[in-house]
């Protein structure tokens, strides 16, 4: 009984096999496919090909009528109807025997059909790849390989006049920037295009069959013979190889040349008879490397507009710089969108140091989109000119030139040279993750818009500007979405932070041979990667969870970009260890440039407080997630080359105890200058790093350590009384102790004492927040009569 049921099973399914193996390739008239997830395409007879419905990598509930290699797994599509619309589940294709192929959507509108034919007797996938329809006496009305999408099969010939477009994206059929055409006289050129228009660019390809006088040698038709050898026939029956002879591997092959959605021509070969993995392997392609060979005068180049090309392993790479971010998340090649705008405003230009930096790329040029040339110039006046140039993006700099840039920039590529240097302008506070988080659902949703959109709508230019239309929106829809400044939390954002192994630290550290500092998070190496001197931090071990939370972290740290904050290059999360690095502050620490031997002027100081100021601001209001430093301190401040200071170790508190609500863990920050509420049972809020601030602010008007004598807490009280005093007496010159420096600048003295000591205040209610604070260092708003800042007042409402 089980046997027979066995053998009913087996037969069963050796029927279906039978069944799927026994067309002739044949399809009669009145035959249709409906898309739908189970559908049988039409097969050739070998099963090489098969005409159907082809669902398209993502896109559950659209489908790409096509022609495909059904043996390969990944099913390699190698036509489909001429713009390459995808349609909805229940659509249907139907081979009449009056109009040929008809493919209609669910409620019956014609999508797209094979052209004007009448008669039809049959169709057949011939298994050449070839979908051929036949009228009477068996006489050939309309072929597939007619109307080539992006790729030629062995047996197929263009004529002159023949045209291919590449897609838009790997998995976006619709016709894309890249164009191959057999022209007139005989010449095969590949070139980019208008996607709006059709109008064609310049060429960057170019084979040369041509001859202005039309005769005998010029190409009449590209043919892709049944071996596998493609080339140009001359009118005088020469042949031009396309193929290099001799290049195809012997043996059974698929064989195919395809118009690649990044516009490379390539030829490519598949085993029919696979032994494991296999891919498509490349026999050739042209252009030789088309980020160099694409010279976009009116078009983008060979990536989209401000876009960067690079080309590796024979293939090219478009991504989006830095402060630049992709138009079109799935078409890495398209379009990048700056990630803020700049505005041209008469009063704001006078500050623009403030309001803008610049993130440095090297080895990145866009040529030809540069509207001013200095010749000499040198790196400092190239950067200035460009951030008080307002419609300069970028500036590249190389041999003592420079060019200004503005947007959209074109022809972006990586250059071999090592001393060009693109400076590319961000808003300061604006700057987005190195990798622009996407929004979960955020792919979808695009992705269906457009399917929506190609689907609805027809061909003419109207439409495919109401296409446009409806892909703007969509884009709105979606960035609206995005609230501003903040990302999700969840692991899934990734930033483009390098990491490195331990190994690779030792050595950069020659071992951590020289010893920067030591923290109360780690040990700080100096190192040098690649040719930049770096700061490497070597954590103390204390996780309590695991590398989850470790890459959360960093990548939270990583994602703060202000001019007043260490930047982190790097992480380390190998095994037991785990190291950050930072850039090198050649300054060292404002611990030893403020109480060093010869005090610093007051216009460095009072520059430097601002600069803390800032970056406190953006690290508690302006970062995707509220950072409270915790440790504010003078050894924490670092000195750039032109004494910029930038906070160092923030976000590690929260790292290194992984707890920032305070209900166990012990106090936190060095003693003198933390806040009173860290002995008591309150929220911490940012207003302890405010507090802390404001004893640094003491510090640096005085010159004065708040823990003079070191050894105990009430060091903290010295320094505030002393101002308090001072401050209540008149006397600041004793504050500063006779700074005439700081005396002629007396109001903003003043200004930055009472600042100082409103953030000292017991009552954290009562400290500015961080942006009050550099409104009133600036001189923004006028600064209250402070209160005491001692203890013993106690304030219960306010
Ligand atoms: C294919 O097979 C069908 C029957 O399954 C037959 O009617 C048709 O003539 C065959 N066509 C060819 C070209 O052999
Ligand atoms: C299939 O294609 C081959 C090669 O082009 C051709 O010889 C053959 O006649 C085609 N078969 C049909 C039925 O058209
Ligand atoms: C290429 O795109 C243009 C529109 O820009 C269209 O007119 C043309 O038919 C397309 N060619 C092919 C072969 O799909
Ligand atoms: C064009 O044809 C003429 C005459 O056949 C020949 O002399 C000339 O070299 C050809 N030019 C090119 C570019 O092939
Ligand atoms: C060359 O000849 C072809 C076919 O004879 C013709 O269609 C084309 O216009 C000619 N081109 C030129 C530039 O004379
Ligand atoms: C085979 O493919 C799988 C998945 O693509 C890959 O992980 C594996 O390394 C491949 N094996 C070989 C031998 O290439
Ligand atoms: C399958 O498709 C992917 C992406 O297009 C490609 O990288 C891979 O090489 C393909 N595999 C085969 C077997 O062609």
């Amino acid at each position: 009984m089980a046997l027979t049921l066995l053998r009913l099973v087996f037969l069963t399914i050796s029927l279906r096999f039978i069944a799927a193996q026994q067309t002739n390739g044949s399809v009669s008239v009145g035959a249709s496919l409906t898309a739908t997830h189970d559908v049988k395409p039409w097969l050739s007879s070998s099963g090489d090909f098969a005409f159907g419905f082809q669902q398209v990598q993502g896109n559950d509930n659209f489908f790409l009528l096509s022609i495909w290699y059904d043996k390969i797994p990944n099913k390699t599509i190698i036509w489909y109807p001429e713009e390459g619309r995808m349609v909805p589940t229940g659509s249907k294709v139907e081979l009449l025997r009056g109009s040929g192929l008809v493919l209609s959507d669910p409620q019956g509108t014609v999508v797209w059909r094979s052209g004007s034919i009448a008669g039809v007797a049959s169709g057949f996938m011939n298994d050449t790849g070839n979908f051929v329809i036949f009228g009477s006496n068996s006489r050939k009305i309309w072929a597939s390989f007619d109307f080539p999408a992006d790729t030629l099969l062995p047996t197929q010939v263009m004529a002159r006049g023949g045209a291919m477009n590449s897609t838009m994206s790997k998995t976006n059929f619709a016709g894309g920037r890249f164009q191959l055409r057999l022209l007139q006289d005989g010449n095969l050129v590949l070139n980019t295009r208008d996607i709006l228009s059709g109008n064609a660019y310049d060429a960057y390809y170019i084979s040369g069959t041509y001859n202005a006088s039309n005769s005998t040698n010029s190409g009449e038709q590209v043919i892709f013979d049944a071996t596998g050898y493609m080339y140009i026939l001359r009118r005088n029956g020469q042949r031009f190889d396309l193929t290099p002879r001799g290049s195809l591997p012997s043996g059974d092959y698929y064989h195919r040349a395809t118009l690649d959605s990044d516009g490379v021509f390539s030829q490519y070969y598949y085993p029919k008879n696979p032994t494991g993995n296999t891919t498509w392997e490349v026999v050739w392609f042209v252009p030789d490397n088309i980020c160099e060979d694409v010279i976009g005068w009116t078009d983008s180049g060979a990536c989209g507009y401000n876009n960067v090309c690079s080309f590796d392993d024979n293939r090219p790479n478009c991504e989006c710089p830095q402060g630049f971010s992709l138009l079109d998340p799935n078409n890495p090649s398209g379009d990048c969108k700056p990630d803020f705008t700049p505005i041209c405003d008469e009063v704001e230009s006078n500050n623009a140091g403030d309001m803008y930096d610049f993130i440095e790329l090297d080895n990145i040029d866009w040529p030809l989109s540069d509207y001013v040339h200095i010749d000499p110039s040198n790196e400092q006046t190239c950067k200035s000119s460009c951030l008080e140039d307002c419609f300069c993006a970028v500036a590249i700099y190389r041999d003592t030139q420079c060019w200004k840039k503005r947007l959209p920039l074109s022809n972006g590529k990586k250059v071999a040279s090592t001393n060009v240097k693109a400076f590319v302008k961000y808003q300061i506070g604006d700057r987005p993750p190195q990798n622009h988080p996407r929004l979960p659902g955020e792919k979808e949703d695009r992705r269906s818009l457009i399917l929506v959109g190609s689907v609805l709508l027809g061909t003419s230019v109207f439409v495919i500007f109401v296409l446009i239309g409806v892909i703007c929106v969509g884009f709105f829809v979606i960035y609206k979405k995005k609230p501003r400044n903040t990302y999700p939390s969840s692991k899934a954002v990734e930033t483009n932070l390098p990491s490195f192994t331990y190994q690779e630290l030792v050595e950069a550290t020659d071992g951590f041979k020289y010893e920067l500092g030591k923290g109360a998070f780690g040990i700080v190496y100096k190192g040098v990667i690649g040719k930049k001197t770096v700061a490497v931090k070597k954590l103390h071990t204390v996780f309590q969870d695991g590398e989850k939370e470790f890459k959360t972290e960093v990548d939270t740290i990583a994602r703060t970009h202000h001019k007043n904050l260490v930047q982190l290059i790097g992480y380390c999360n190998d095994g037991e260890q785990r190291l950050l690095v930072y850039e090198y502050m050649s300054n060292g620490t404002l611990a030893v440039f403020l109480f060093g031997d010869s005090r610093p002027t007051w216009r460095q100081r009072s520059y430097i407080a601002v600069g803390i100021a800032k970056g406190l601001a953006y690290l508690h209001e302006e970062c995707s997630n509220q950072i409270i430093h915790c440790d504010i301190k003078p050894q924490n401040i670092l000195l750039d080359d032109c004494f910029n200071a930038k906070i160092s170790d923030f976000g590690l508190a929260k790292l290194l105890m992984m707890d920032q609500s305070r209900t166990t863990t012990g106090i936190r920050g060095t003693k003198g200058y933390v806040a009173p509420e860290w002995f008591r049972n309150t929220p911490v809020t940012v207003k302890v790093d405010v507090y802390s601030f404001g004893v640094l602010l003491l510090e640096i008007v005085s010159c004065r350590r708040s823990l003079a004598f070191e050894s105990d807490y009430e060091g903290v009280e010295v320094l505030a009384d002393l101002a308090w005093d001072c401050y209540k007496e008149g006397r600041l010159d004793a504050f500063v102790d006779n700074d005439l420096e700081a005396l002629d600048d007396y109001k903003k003295l003043a200004t930055f004492v009472m600042v100082g000591l409103w953030c000292v205040q017991e009552n954290s209610v009562l400290r500015p927040t961080m942006r009050k604070v550099i409104q009133m260092l600036e001189g923004g708003i006028e600064v209250a009569e402070p209160r005491c800042p001692c203890s013993s007042f106690s304030v219960t409402s306010y």
